[in-house]
């Protein structure tokens, strides 16, 4: 990484030449971060030495001045040197106490009591490419892929500093921000308030919209003006949760998926947040992103420094579409560093909605086997194989935390059943059958031998009662003696066995807590865990899950190339999920499966065909069923779909993907993806409801070359791209409910 030292101080402002470094312009103290549709610029107030935010958009190419603002009424201040009161003024790193009325990205508790702070600009530095978090998940690259400012503020009245950094991706519009709080005084001060990302918009007319929802149907849009006062949302769960995920868009009335301003933030993080857009009297939006104050107080000693956790802000002048491609770009290449990323997933059979629990050495065979020969290359043993009497996982109340095979199941050990799993030859394919195993290593139940060794190493506080949910309490991953046992529980059942897939799990919120830093500490260590074991097995295919989609964030992404997406496994439920996850994260990264029908939440039933073209649409697509169960049909539909797969996966891994109409927007709901060569397009088009009247409004595809001439399995001839983009297709629907199709496209 090379550092070119910019440095500079207030009072060397004015004689200091611009310097132009990458993507990062530092002319004196005014900053210019550009992407190939971005600009971002802030500035030092020459007076204060305070941060100015002034501007986050399109390209632009000089400074302008600030809006005026009648400074009148209560919101003047700083009348000592001589600047507006700092309610009145668009800040970059707002503190707490000094004229501010609207909430701090920042806010410390000092040891005399106060909370007050004055960060001031001291110097900054531009590095190419980009440092790493020490303990954090945060997207990374090389010197020309990305290029990094760090500005430094101290507060002279606490003896506190302050480091920003702000990493321009130039091809994805995006910025990544973090900073750390050092305590160089003498006394303990206390993180109360963390956001890592936080700039001041100016006085536009904005909608936000995020991601709400709960078990098992995560990921609905929820669009609402950002009106005077709070716009906002958080998770309280200790987890990012299924209740709001760590991601919102701010955006004009007017955006569509198409077209207009959008701006997505997405916090790098896994425990509790808070987001927020605040718009003060003057119209002013202030973005803020970071940590949930309730889950902070996060204390910071003498000589110590607080990490936050990274933020990434994109901005997208082609609508929601654009935007939500330029987070998927970005994180496959800048965020998930697992070695999967970019390759074709597996096939594969879990046997949970099949089995469930109840499951033994002879009955997984015998799905193995079934596994193989209708040609599915990986079999996941899903919950219930491990625990010892009499605290056996014959259910969901036993067994979680003692991670050895239930004698009383696999009477031979682990590695002489995966040997026989191994031995199975896949159907129409080279390969012999792998095996993927389901772990929940973050928790404990009470009937366990774990929880009578160690009942101090779950989360709880004093004496009170430690809440159950799921008959389940959750380990304190801030120990390092809890993050050592995990490490070694899990190595140990890797090394015993040859394993090619591990799912993650965990399976409820945090209740009590020693202090409100616990959910930091916990997250930080469930972070040393995880890179110990993905660093020490890169070749196992790793999976999140929390209950379905409860952790379906980029702090996890950072480590597990896919997460469960919910346990909603109803395909049409699973279109609003899928799609309402895909604003921010890829396709490449859910893992979606064909399960029975009629579905065993909802009752609904959906032809195989409709269920696996919903599936085929995540990056690690598979069935999660009892194949005895099948019907002749379905049975007969396999092969077919096993061909789609072959085609369609790499395209998913690695194409652009477009919402062409959403489902709660119309009863012909839609995507597209489109090869990374660009010679392919693919367009999964759905049916929800048999409708004699309206017709289907045409289908009109995105992201084709215009000029192009296309060749199709759903038309014959050929058509120009302009004409499938704007004029559409009209496809045959039946008047049946719950149809769907696969249009190709191939450039000629
Ligand atoms: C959670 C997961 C499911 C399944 C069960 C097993 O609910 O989300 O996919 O693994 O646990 O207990």
């Amino acid at each position: 990484m090379r550092s070119i030292n910019c440095l500079s101080h207030l009072s060397l402002i004015a004689g200091l030449a611009a310097c132009v470094n990458g993507d990062i312009t530092a002319s004196g103290s005014n900053f210019s971060l550009s992407g190939a549709g971005v600009s971002y610029r802030f500035h030092v107030d020459p007076r204060s030495g305070d941060l100015i935010s002034d501007h986050f958009g399109g390209p632009i190419d000089d400074f302008t001045d600030p809006a005026t603002i009648s400074n009148s009424g209560w919101s003047t201040g700083l009348d000592n040197v001589g600047t507006p009161g700092l309610t009145n003024i668009r800040r970059e790193f707002p503190d707490i106490g000094r004229s501010d009325f609207r909430l701090p990205a920042i806010h410390i508790s000092h040891a005399n009591g106060d909370t007050v702070s004055a960060f001031t600009y001291q110097s900054h530095e531009v590095v190419q490419g980009k440092p790493s978090l020490i303990g954090l998940p945060a997207t990374f690259g090389k010197e020309g892929e990305v290029t990094t400012l760090i500005v430094r503020l101290y507060d002279n009245y606490s003896d506190v500093s302050a480091a920003l950094s702000y990493s321009v991706f130039p091809e994805y519009n995006a910025i990544a921000r973090s900073f750390q709080i050092t305590n160089n005084g003498t006394n303990n001060i206390s993180i109360e308030r963390a956001a890592s990302f936080s700039t001041d918009l100016p006085n536009l007319d904005l909608k936000m919209l995020e991601l709400q929802g709960d078990w098992s149907h995560e990921a609905n849009r929820v669009i609402r003006n950002v009106d005077f006062g709070e716009t906002g949302f958080r998770s309280t769960e200790g987890y990012s949760s299924h209740v709001h995920n760590p991601f919102f868009a701010l955006h004009d009335p007017t955006t569509t998926e198409t077209t207009g301003e959008a701006w997505g933030f997405n916090l790098v993080y896994t425990g509790s947040f808070a987001a927020t857009a605040e718009r003060f009297s003057h119209g002013f939006v202030r973005v803020l992103l970071g940590l949930n104050p309730l889950h902070a107080s996060i204390p910071v000693g003498p000589g110590r420094t607080f990490q936050s956790p990274e933020a990434v802000a994109v901005y997208s002048s082609h609508g929601l579409g654009g935007m939500s491609r330029s987070f998927h770009d970005l994180y496959r290449k800048h965020l998930s560093r697992s070695n999967h990323t970019f390759e074709t997933r597996p096939i594969l059979l879990n046997s949970w909605e099949g089995l469930g629990a109840n499951i033994n050495e002879s009955s997984l065979e015998n799905l193995a086997q079934e596994t193989a020969e209708l040609g599915i290359k990986l079999f996941v043993m899903d919950d219930g194989w491990f625990g010892t009497a009499p605290y056996a996982r014959t259910n969901d109340t036993a067994g979680l935390g003692d991670w050895t095979p239930n004698p009383a199941r696999f009477p031979n050990g682990l590695g002489p059943y995966v040997d026989t799993v191994d031995s199975y030859s896949v159907a129409n394919s080279t390969n012999d059958l792998a095996f993927g195993i389901w772990i929940e290593p973050e928790m404990v139940n009470p009937n366990s031998t774990l929880y009578h060794e160690h009942p101090e190493w779950v989360m709880h506080a004093g004496n009170h009662v430690r809440t159950l949910t799921r008959t389940q309490l959750v380990l304190n991953l801030g120990l390092p003696e809890v993050q050592d046992y995990i490490i070694n529980a899990i190595s140990n059942i890797i090394d015993s066995a040859n394993i090619s897939y591990i799912k993650w799990d965990n399976n409820r919120g945090i209740h009590e807590m020693s202090s409100p830093a616990a959910d930091y500490a916990y997250t930080l260590g469930m972070y040393r865990v995880m890179d110990n074991l993905t660093g020490s097995y890169p070749e196992i295919l790793w999976e999140g899950c929390a209950s379905g989609g409860g952790r379906f964030d980029a702090g996890i992404l950072h480590y597990y190339p896919q997460s469960w997406t919910s346990d909603n496994t109803d395909a049409s439920d699973r279109l609003t999920i899928q799609l309402g996850t895909s604003l921010a994260y890829p396709l490449s990264s859910m893992a979606c499966h064909v399960s029975k029908v009629p579905n065993g939440l909802n009752m609904r039933n959906i032809s195989i065909e409709y269920r696996a073209h919903v599936a085929l649409m995540c990056g690690s697509f598979g069935f999660e069923l009892n194949p005895s169960e099948l019907s002749d049909e379905e049975r007969s539909a396999i092969p077919s779909i096993l061909s789609t797969w072959e085609k369609i996966n790499p395209i998913v891994i690695s194409g652009s993907f477009y919402r062409i109409a959403w489902p709660g927007d119309t009863n012909w709901p839609a995507v597209q993806f489109v090869s990374e060569d660009t010679n392919t397009a693919a367009v999964f088009a759905f049916q929800q409801g048999a409708i004699i009247k309206p017709a289907a409004p045409p289908l009109r595809m995105q992201g084709l070359n215009a000029t192009a001439r296309y060749t199709s399995n759903a038309f014959n001839g050929t058509l120009s791209g302009n004409t499938l983009m704007n004029g559409g297709l009209n496809l045959p629907w039946k008047l049946a409910d719950y149809q769907s199709m696969l249009v190709w496209l191939y450039k000629e």
